[in-house]
């Protein structure tokens, strides 16, 4: 069942767009340089997210792990061997994130399925499959604090961490890095928003003192494909990061579905350039997923380049547990909106092309080694 509010949403966001100024190109000294920290559901090819910022000359503070397509060890896990493979270990900490959302569980979600209708991609809660994490896939549901070595060892150019998680949790480090740098960074969120809620929540000054809030997540349409585990995962979560008072907030969510690779994308990266990471890409990138983290970071590099259309717009999350909707966002104008709500920038459109572009590049040219980043006269 569609309610009738769907189709004024879509008209709504399609109809008041507006193209937007970007920050200025990021040509300039280490120490004006945007400082990002990244978290992220990680896994063997999530890694092009944080070459993005990389390569447009951003300074990664750090990497931080969520539960939402698995736990938040694993998916930690995943940040680590990118790391190490790419050989930016010495220079980017990855710290792990909350094991589970603050309300949902493995049951209330399955128990949401029977209620209202099972969905395509069931993320982190997907019953727990033995037989497929012999396979090489992700644990899902179960105990969060297991760890699946075949997803590592079982990839090709791939294979289990060598590093270790850095001191404290993920939420802790965030305030820590935006108390350092009142103002300066950007948190960027590819998966649950589990670790910025708490971070919201730990330090009342820590969202007004960031350098905004970049979010892939917040679909308006549902039951294909782009069902959005990222924001069902923790609902509650999502909706305390929502109505926080980050300096501005950037949702891309359908938009980013229109960059799906084929086999001559891959092979591409490979010819170009044959190096670690390109490697990785070609072997276990699937073909059927659209670059949806990818995208949300190449709108944060690269706006001006990027956004063809995006609206300002009054959302909130639906938390009501015994609703459809739990977890989804609800777009309102100031007008009839209830109280408490801020606005986010809503992506509507995308350049596929440019994103494509912007992609392939940052797989082929990876920096080699900590000392290419130039990171050391960082202030
Ligand atoms: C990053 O900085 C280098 C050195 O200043 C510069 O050559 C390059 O163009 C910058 N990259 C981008 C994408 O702006
Ligand atoms: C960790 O070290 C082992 C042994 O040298 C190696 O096989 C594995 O590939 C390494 N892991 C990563 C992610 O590089
Ligand atoms: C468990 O995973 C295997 C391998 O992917 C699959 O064939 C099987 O149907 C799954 N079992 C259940 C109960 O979903
Ligand atoms: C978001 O706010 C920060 C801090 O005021 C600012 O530096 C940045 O340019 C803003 N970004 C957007 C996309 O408005
Ligand atoms: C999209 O990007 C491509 C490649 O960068 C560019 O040639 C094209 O003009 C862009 N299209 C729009 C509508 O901006
Ligand atoms: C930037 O960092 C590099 C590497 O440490 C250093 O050589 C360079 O002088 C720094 N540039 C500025 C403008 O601080």
């Amino acid at each position: 069942m569609v309610p009738p509010k769907i189709p004024l949403i879509i008209t709504l966001l399609l109809s008041s767009a507006s193209s937007h100024p970007s920050p200025p190109s990021p040509k300039h000294p280490n120490s004006t340089r945007p400082k990002v920290i990244l978290d992220n559901d990680w896994n063997p090819t999530a890694f092009i997210a944080f070459l993005l910022p990389l390569h447009y000359n951003y300074t990664v503070l750090g990497l931080a792990s969520d539960t939402a397509n698995s736990w938040a060890l694993q998916t930690g896990l995943h940040a680590l061997a990118s790391l190490e493979i790419a050989s930016l270990s010495s220079c980017i900490p990855v710290y792990k994130g909350s094991d589970y959302p603050l309300l949902q569980t493995a049951h209330t979600f399955q128990t949401y399925e029977l209620l209202h209708g099972e969905l395509p991609w069931k993320g982190v809660f997907a019953k727990e499959n033995k037989t497929n994490e012999q396979l090489g896939n992700d644990p899902t549901s179960g105990d969060p604090r297991r760890v699946v070595r075949e997803a590592f060892t079982l990839k090709q150019h791939y294979g289990y961490p060598n590093g270790s998680f850095a001191e404290g949790s993920a939420a802790e480090f965030m305030v820590r890095a935006v108390r350092e740098s009142p103002g300066r960074v950007k948190i960027f969120s590819g998966g649950s928003l589990t670790n910025i809620a708490l971070a919201v929540r730990l330090d009342p000054d820590f969202a007004k003192n960031t350098d905004g809030l970049y979010i892939m997540g917040g679909d308006v349409l549902r039951a294909d494909l782009v069902s959005d585990i990222n924001f069902v995962v923790d609902p509650e979560a999502a909706k305390i990061v929502l109505t926080a008072d980050f300096p501005n907030i950037t949702l891309v969510a359908n938009s980013a579905n229109g960059v799906i690779p084929d086999q001559a994308f891959l092979d591409e990266l490979v010819a170009v350039n044959d190096n670690p990471l390109s490697r990785l890409v070609r072997a276990n990138q699937p073909t059927f997923l659209p670059f949806w983290d990818e995208t949300a970071a190449c709108v944060m590099v690269d706006r001006e380049g990027v956004v063809l259309e995006e609206v300002e717009v009054y959302v909130d999350v639906d938390t009501s547990f015994h609703s459809p909707f739990y977890g989804y966002i609800r777009p309102y104008q100031a007008a009839l909106m209830p109280p408490g709500l801020r606005t986010v920038r809503y992506i509507n459109k995308v350049n596929d092309t440019k994103v494509a572009e912007m992609i392939k590049r940052v797989v082929q040219f990876p920096p080699r080694s900590c000392a290419e980043l130039g990171v050391g006269g960082e202030v």
